[in-house]
This record gives C-alpha cells, sequence and structure tokens, in this order.
C-alpha cells in the first residue's frame, strides 16, 4: 500500500501547523517481551497515538546500531535494527499509522556514521591515502611523530574530536575525526560518495512513504578541510565545524529530492544555533521546512524570557515564511516537569548534575500550564513520549545501568540523558507497567511512583496529564484561528503574565508567576490547566478563553 496516498493531495500545508509526537522506540513500548522497545510495540499503541490527537510521529534512529549513542551510530541506512523489528515492520508502522491519518517522519544521522558502518571499517582497513578514507576525516598527527591531536577541537560531548588508529603491524597510525564519540566517525562532505550515498538513502525512505525526515546535527555536517583551530570569537560562517555556508547547498539538494514527490515532504532541521538570523537562513523557501525552536526551549520559567523567545521566533521566522516550531523537550534535554520544579529552570547541556534539588508538584503545574501555552501558539508542535503523563526526569537510575556517553565523557559528573529515555508506564501497579510483558525487566528500570502515572489510570482520570493533553490537541484541530499565522499580545495583565490573541477573541493567558491573577473579560473558559479560583487565574496556571468581543478590541495589541 502506498502510505502517502491516504493523505489529501491538496493538504500540502499540513506540516505548518501539525502536532508531532516524538517516538524514542525502545522505550514507547516492547511487543516482543524482550525488555526493549520496537515496532511491534508502536504497532499495538497506534490507537492510543490516534486518540492523543496527533498528527505525525518522529521516530529517533531506528537502523541496525551499536547503540554507541542510543542509535545514532547507524550501521546501516537501510535496515532496521533487529532489536526493533524488520523492514516490514517498518512499513507496516508507517502504512497503519497512515491509515489513522498520522505521517511518519523519521531521523536521518547525516554528520556520522557508526564505526560498524561497512565504509568505515573498509577504510580502517585500507593504508593512508586511499580512496577508502577519503571519505571520512583520516590525518597525520600533529608533532614529530604525529603523536598530538591534528585540532583541538572540542566534542559536543565534551573531550577530544580525534582518535588513532592502529596500522596493521600494530604502529601507531593516521587519526580520524568524531565530533562525538570515537564509534561515530565523521562523514567527508566534499567526497561525491557520501552526498549520493545520503541522496539514495533520502529516496530509499521517501518511497516507503515518509512523509519528512528529521536532520540530526544538521549545522556540524560540513567541516573547514584546511582543519584550522576555532578562532576564539568566530563571526559568521568562520566557525571549522558548525554553520558553515556551504551547509546550504546540501540542503537546498535535499529540497529538491524531496519536491519530487507530488505530497509535501518534509525536512526538519536540528539546529543548535545562536543566531536567530543564521538559524532561520535554513528555512528560506527552497532549504528546509522547519527546525527545532531550541532557544524556546532553553528558556527559564520567567514571563519576561519567554515573551522574548516568542517575539524573537515569530520576527525571525516571518520574513522566510517558514513556521514556527514550539518544543517543550526531547530524548536529550531533562524532562519539562523537573525542569520548571527547579530555581534554575533554564536548560543547558553543561548545567545538568546529580542531586539538583527540585519540587516535582511545581514543576507539574508549570509544565501543564506550559503545554497549553506552546499548544496556542503559530506554528508546528513536538510532543516527546511521555510527557502527556506528566513523567519526570528519572534521577536516580543505578549508576551501572547508565548507557549515555555523555555521562562517561563527563566522568561521571554529568547524569547524562537516560533519565528521560526510561520506559513509558502504560498500566498496572508495578513495574513494568504494561511496557513488557509481566516479570520482565525492561531496559531501564521505571520508578515505582510511576504507578500513578500510567497511561491506563490517566485515561480515566479528568484532571490528569493524558486528559489534559487530550483536550487540548482536540481543541487545537478544532479551532481554526489556531491554524493560521494571526498572533497579537494582549499586554497590561501583570508583569508575570503572557497573554495573546489567535484570530478575533480567541485567547491564551499564562500566568507564569504565584499569585492569581484577574481574566480579562470574557464569556467562556475553554480549558484550563488547572483549576480555577472563581474568575481569577492562579499562579503557574493557562487558561484559553473566548473574549468578550468588546473587549477583544480593547486591548493593546503588542
Ligand atoms: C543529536 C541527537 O539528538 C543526540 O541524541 C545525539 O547524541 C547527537 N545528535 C549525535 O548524533
Amino acid at each position: 500500500m502506498d502510505a502517502a496516498a491516504l493523505f489529501h493531495p491538496d493538504d500540502t500545508d499540513w506540516w505548518r501547523s501539525a502536532v508531532i509526537y516524538q517516538v524514542y522506540v525502545r522505550s514507547f513500548a516492547d511487543g516482543n517481551g524482550d525488555g526493549t522497545g520496537d515496532l511491534a510495540g508502536v504497532r499495538a499503541r497506534l490507537p492510543y497515538l490516534a486518540d492523543l490527537g496527533v498528527d505525525a510521529l518522529w521516530f529517533n534512529p531506528w537502523y541496525p546500531s551499536p547503540l554507541a549513542d542510543g542509535g545514532y551510530d547507524v550501521a546501516d541506512y537501510r535496515g532496521i535494527d533487529p532489536r526493533f523489528g524488520t523492514l516490514a515492520d517498518a512499513e507496516a508502522v508507517i502504512a497503519e499509522a497512515a491509515a489513522l491519518g498520522i505521517r511518519t517522519i523519521i531521523d536521518i544521522v547525516p554528520n556520522h556514521i557508526s564505526e560498524a558502518h561497512p565504509w568505515f571499517q573498509a577504510a580502517l582497513a585500507a593504508a593512508p591515502g586511499s580512496p577508502e578514507r577519503e571519505r571520512f576525516w583520516f590525518h597525520p598527527g600533529a608533532g614529530e611523530n604525529g603523536d598530538e591531536i591534528p585540532t583541538h577541537w572540542v566534542s559536543s560531548f565534551q573531550g577530544e574530536t580525534w582518535t588513532r588508529t592502529t596500522n596493521p603491524d600494530g604502529t601507531p597510525g593516521e587519526w580520524y575525526l568524531h565530533l562525538f564519540t570515537p564509534e561515530q566517525p565523521d562523514w567527508n562532505w566534499n567526497h561525491p560518495d557520501v552526498r549520493a550515498e545520503h541522496d539514495d538513502v533520502l529516496r530509499f525512505w521517501f518511497d516507503r512513504g515518509v512523509a519528512g525526515v528529521r536532520i540530526d546535527s544538521a549545522a556540524l555536517v560540513i567541516k573547514d578541510p584546511a582543519l584550522p583551530e576555532v578562532p576564539e570569537n568566530p563571526g559568521a560562517g568562520e566557525h571549522p565545524t558548525q554553520d558553515r555556508d556551504e551547509l546550504h547547498d546540501v540542503y537546498r539538494s535535499w529540497r529538491s529530492i524531496a519536491d519530487e514527490y507530488p505530497d509535501t515532504r518534509i525536512l526538519v532541521g536540528e539546529l543548535w544555533l545562536e543566531d536567530i538570523d543564521r538559524f532561520t537562513a535554513y528555512l528560506r523557501p527552497d532549504e528546509m521546512h522547519t527546525a527545532f525552536n531550541f532557544d524556546f526551549l532553553a528558556r527559564p520559567w520567567q514571563a519576561d524570557e519567554l515573551r522574548a523567545s516568542i517575539d524573537m521566533t515569530l520576527n525571525a521566522h516571518a520574513p522566510v515564511g517558514a513556521p514556527s516550531t514550539w518544543v517543550l523537550s526531547n530524548h536529550d534535554v531533562t524532562r519539562p516537569v523537573t525542569r520548571y520544579g527547579r530555581e534554575k529552570s533554564g536548560f543547558a547541556f553543561l548545567d545538568k548534575r546529580f542531586g539538583t534539588p527540585t519540587d516535582l508538584e511545581l514543576g507539574l503545574r508549570r509544565a501543564r500550564a506550559a503545554s497549553l501555552l506552546v499548544a496556542a501558539l503559530p506554528g508546528s508542535l513536538y510532543i516527546y513520549q511521555g510527557d502527556e503523563l506528566g513523567l519526570p526526569e528519572v534521577e536516580d537510575l543505578p549508576l551501572e545501568l547508565i548507557e549515555d556517553p555523555m555521562h562517561f565523557r563527563s566522568e561521571g559528573v554529568d547524569p547524562g540523558r537516560d533519565g528521560c529515555r526510561v520506559p513509558l508506564p502504560w498500566s498496572g501497579d508495578h513495574a513494568p507497567f504494561g511496557f513488557s510483558p509481566e516479570g520482565v525487566a525492561s531496559w531501564l528500570p521505571q520508578p515505582a511512583a510511576w504507578s500513578a502515572r500510567t497511561a491506563e489510570t490517566q485515561a480515566s482520570d479528568p484532571d490528569s496529564t493524558l486528559s489534559l493533553y487530550r483536550r487540548t490537541l482536540a481543541l487545537r484541530r478544532e479551532l481554526p484561528e489556531l491554524h493560521g499565522p494571526d498572533f497579537a499580545w494582549i499586554d497590561g495583565l501583570g508583569d508575570d503574565v503572557l497573554a495573546f490573541r489567535r484570530g478575533d477573541d480567541l485567547a491564551c493567558v499564562v500566568n507564569v508567576g504565584t499569585r492569581p491573577i484577574d481574566l480579562p473579560p470574557h464569556t467562556r473558559v475553554l480549558l484550563s490547566s488547572a483549576a480555577l479560583e472563581g474568575e481569577s487565574l492562579p499562579g503557574g496556571t493557562s487558561a484559553w478563553l473566548r473574549l468578550e468581543t468588546a473587549s477583544a478590541d480593547a486591548p493593546t495589541a503588542g
């Protein structure tokens, strides 16, 4: 079955306001009873995702992989890891999701590969200067004996970015580049084979009906072949490994491949860039469709910070005609329930520490309020699996079970990212909570307290976070005001308040502070993240309102 044919051909703009749910397959649902999530588990839970009301699924890498970095070390771009299933299972997921009106987006990892990939193994076996090595960044070492690293570039996972090889006779050989772990050698994108291979991989998956690709580490792919050190204050385009101008040609050519298909296939960039204009340059009409808004994700729970980010985002996206994206979390960052329960509620990779004091009740309250805020903003919305259940970060995983290389490369200082990758609790009152069959230990242990947060328990509780997400997404689908770009701030409600109008009289009011505030005159409260106190909106609460029309005209649109 052609999955793409199930969608209406005129629905070319589906991605502009889509709700996209991120599936971390390993931790979503275990269909074959081995303690690891898999595609059979996803197939069984598709009705849950349809009920939740999402438009698309983004799958983290599902390819064969030694899992040195949770699957972002790909050994074969055209296969499925046997722990997750088969290519036929992936095709079935794509088709069955499409039958429920849900599109599929997959993860493409162009910056690096697994050391187990046949091309890298061939390069290791070949001699210095051989064509096999030219597809990667092999280089002699610096210093008289070649035993010093070629550059001092720092890894995104901390530490050095070069590893020395060993020659067949046991002597030390050339070095190779890896911006992440040594098990993830970087591709050389100046080599035509690397470009052709990726073009082919895109078509391989588009031909199987995927509606889009999420591009991993998209700003790192091109390197300066002269291998200079990083300048002290690199100007735009001057960093040897980040945001190089030549990248735009790569994504233009990918866009032309996506555009070969009659229905819209999208490119979504993972771009961690501080300069918003450099960021939106990737979203010009002939490049990517959208990119993750990490600026918003990283901001603390403070009205001025959130407002500044929203303004900056909307203003920078408008000129390129691309929709903004709103992302509260993903498989790399601390879950919002935990993050918003902390004194420092912003996010930075280098700040993660064991034992940070956290008020989870406050965090959950704010995370629920944040979910109404992001669902009311113009653009597309990403939901990371488990956020709809209000799951916190798991911060007491036994150290011997942690697998994330970020933990090890920080010498144990950084707890790593496994705490947001713990298998989902589906049902029952003890682990594995329906994730795996009774008696099977999941690959990471779930906290006993998750008995109160299972999908089953929450489905029957109208006040649960799951019920709130379902209501929010159903309303978002129903309200036409939320699908276009129209947006105006409503001012005058207080310094700790974010309030804005969508359309003539739909408003979202977020009380970021702690004291109750008066709501603007309204005819109806459509939704709220916690109970109102009479006509007041308590601290850490959001509401969607129908404004009185007269009052809708009154506030100053900022
Ligand atoms: C970004 C991914 O989201 C992250 O999980 C991964 O570790 C790095 N890219 C390297 O692929």
